[in-house]
Formats: C-alpha cells, structure tokens, sequence
C-alpha cells in the first residue's frame, strides 16, 4: 500500500511540473486532491487494512496529500509569475489611439437663470436671502395680506400640513421674515422652491421662484418701473418689448403683471412674466413698519417660465428629467 501511495505521488508531480497555465493547476489540485483522486481512494480504503498497517498509510496519505498541494501552489506562482512579465514585455500601449471622450457636466437651465438673475440683481445692491419650504400659514398668507377666506388663497392650490403648515406656494414669505428681522432700508432677492398642488405641461407641483423687495424712504413707482426695465432688458435683451399691465395681488397697492414681447414666425404675442407692485400698507403693519415714513416696491417671477421662453421649451416637465441630453443643450 505504501508503495502505490509514492506511486501516486511520483506520477502527480510528473504531471505538475508540466503544468502551463494556472489554470492547469487548478485542475491538477482536483485532480489528485479532490474527492475523486486516486488518493482519496486509498484513504477510503484504510478501514480494509491490518490494524497495525492502518495508522503508516494514513499517516504517508496525509502527508502526501499536503506535499502536492503546496507543490500546486509553488508551481502555480511561478507561472503566474511568467505570465505577468510575458505580458509586461511583450504589450505595449499604444499612444496614438484617441483618448476616451470625457463627458463635460453642464449647469441645470433652472440653475444657471437663476445666477443669472442674482447677478443682475447683485450689482443693483441687492442681497440674496432664503426661506424655509415649510411654511406657517401667517408667513405664506396673513401676513401678507391674504387672510382666510380671501379668494386669492384658492388661486394657490396649497398644500397643507399639520399644525397650521403648508409647504409654501410662493417666495413672497421671504419678504416678511426679512422685514420682520430687520429695519428699512431692505433690498432682497430671495429665489428657490414653491409648490402648488397642479400638474400638466404647463405646470409643475414643484416648481421655481424669485422674489424681490426694495424698502426705503421715498421709493415711487418709478423706480419699480426703472428697476424691472432694467433688469428685463439685461436678462433677455435690450431689444425685447416689454409691457406693464395693472393687475391684482393682496400685498401690493397698485399692481401689476409684466410681459414680454414673443415673436413665433410672422405674430407676435405677449406672454406673462412676473408679478410686481408697492407693497401694501397692511403688509407693513403686520412687521410693524410705518408705512408713513417708508414705501416699498416687491416683484415676483417664475424661473421655469423664463426659461422656457429664453430656451423656448414647451413641456416644463423636461427639467425635472435628470436627463443629461436635455442639460448639455444649454
Ligand atoms: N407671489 C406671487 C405669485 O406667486 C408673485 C408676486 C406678485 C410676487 C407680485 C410679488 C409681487 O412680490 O409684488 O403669484
């Protein structure tokens, strides 16, 4: 019995030794090691054998068993060793094969209008200011002149939450936190996100806005008119025809609705843009300005609308997307 097992062991080494690949070796191990290995074999026979025969073989089989296995390993490290510097030798790489396209990031349109606007506005002196999206019903609506019942709530499709909430319709809260937290003069812009509960291709649950105030002494309508003249003209050019319509908003006193000017092939339409007006005496009380002393003017645009007719797209649902393809046009 000791004989075949060195038997077995000379003829596997044999085999090892011509092993070219380490993946041969792999099916050597199982081979001579595995459950069917004529060295399994032999160990399954052990029981057979004389009492005093049974614990030699047993004990050469073990030992043979762990000879080869190391020799596998030995013999598969070196292999793997001359595989590694045939490769490094013998390819190369080639350099003059054009590199790999690197795909450039692009800024969201919503994103870059809205620097855009900041931009305009910073140079005017104003600063930029955020509200929180969760709002109270006194910020989003009474203090801005807009109490229960007031049939300009229904115009918000608000979502409401507990406790008196509401995520906000509009960034006209950002006007009473600042003022509430600070004496005149005020010179704000405060962009970010709003929400009203309507969907379509027009309209978004979630949508963007930017808000403005100006608070100081002596402040007419005229410098509202100046101000957004100046700022429509920057943004979109200082070719665009722009039109003041007199219109309705709680918190202002008067108001009005801005369009622009929007030629499609042969006629021309307006399109509405922003809401402004001079803010209303009752907004002042509710932050405790004297609205003898100070006046004020404050306006309101949606960013999705302006970029929808700078980049004269139709379904404002392709800016929440995430699609790079639609990004990488601006
Ligand atoms: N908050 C208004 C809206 O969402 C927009 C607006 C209109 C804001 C007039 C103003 C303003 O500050 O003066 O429809």
């Amino acid at each position: 019995m000791l004989e075949s097992l060195e038997k077995i062991k000379n003829e596997s080494i044999n085999d090892i030794q011509s092993a070219q690949s380490t993946a041969d070796c792999d099916q050597l191990k199982s081979f001579f090691l595995g459950k069917k290995s004529p060295l399994a074999a032999v160990l399954k026979d052990i029981p057979s054998l004389p009492v005093e025969q049974r614990s030699v073989v047993g004990k050469r089989a073990n030992e043979i068993k762990q000879e080869l296995s190391a020799y596998i390993q030995e013999k598969k490290q070196t292999l793997h060793t001359q595989q590694l510097e045939h490769s490094l030798s013998h390819d190369s790489t080639d350099t003059s094969l054009p590199p790999f396209k690197i795909r450039n990031g692009a800024f969201h349109p919503i994103t870059s209008i809205t620097r855009d606007i900041c931009d305009i506005f910073s140079r005017l002196g104003y600063s930029v200011k955020q509200g929180p999206n969760v709002e109270s019903d006194f910020y989003n609506f009474e203090a801005l002149n807009i109490p229960e019942h007031h049939p300009a709530r229904a115009m918000h499709d608000t979502f409401y939450l507990k406790n008196k909430q509401v995520l906000r319709t509009h960034t006209s809260p950002v006007q009473i936190r600042e003022m509430l937290s600070k004496k005149p003069p005020v010179k704000i812009i405060a962009p970010g996100k709003v929400y009203r509960c309507d969907a379509d291709v027009s309209h978004s649950p979630v949508f963007h806005q930017i808000e403005g105030l100006c608070v100081d002494k002596g402040l007419t309508f005229s410098d509202l008119k100046g101000t957004l003249e100046f700022f429509l003209h920057e943004l979109l050019g200082p070719e665009k025809n722009i039109r003041f319509r007199s219109s309705y908003f709680p918190f202002t006193e008067p108001s009005v609705e801005i369009d622009v000017e929007f030629k499609s092939k042969n006629k021309s339409s307006w399109m509405e843009i922003m809401g402004a007006g001079m803010v209303q005496r009752k907004v002042f009380k509710h932050v405790n300005y004297n609205a003898d002393d100070f006046t004020g003017f404050a306006f309101g645009l949606g960013i999705e609308r302006i970029a929808m007719i700078k980049y004269q797209i139709d379904d404002i649902r392709l800016f929440y997307e995430n699609d790079s393809r639609f990004i990488q046009q601006f």
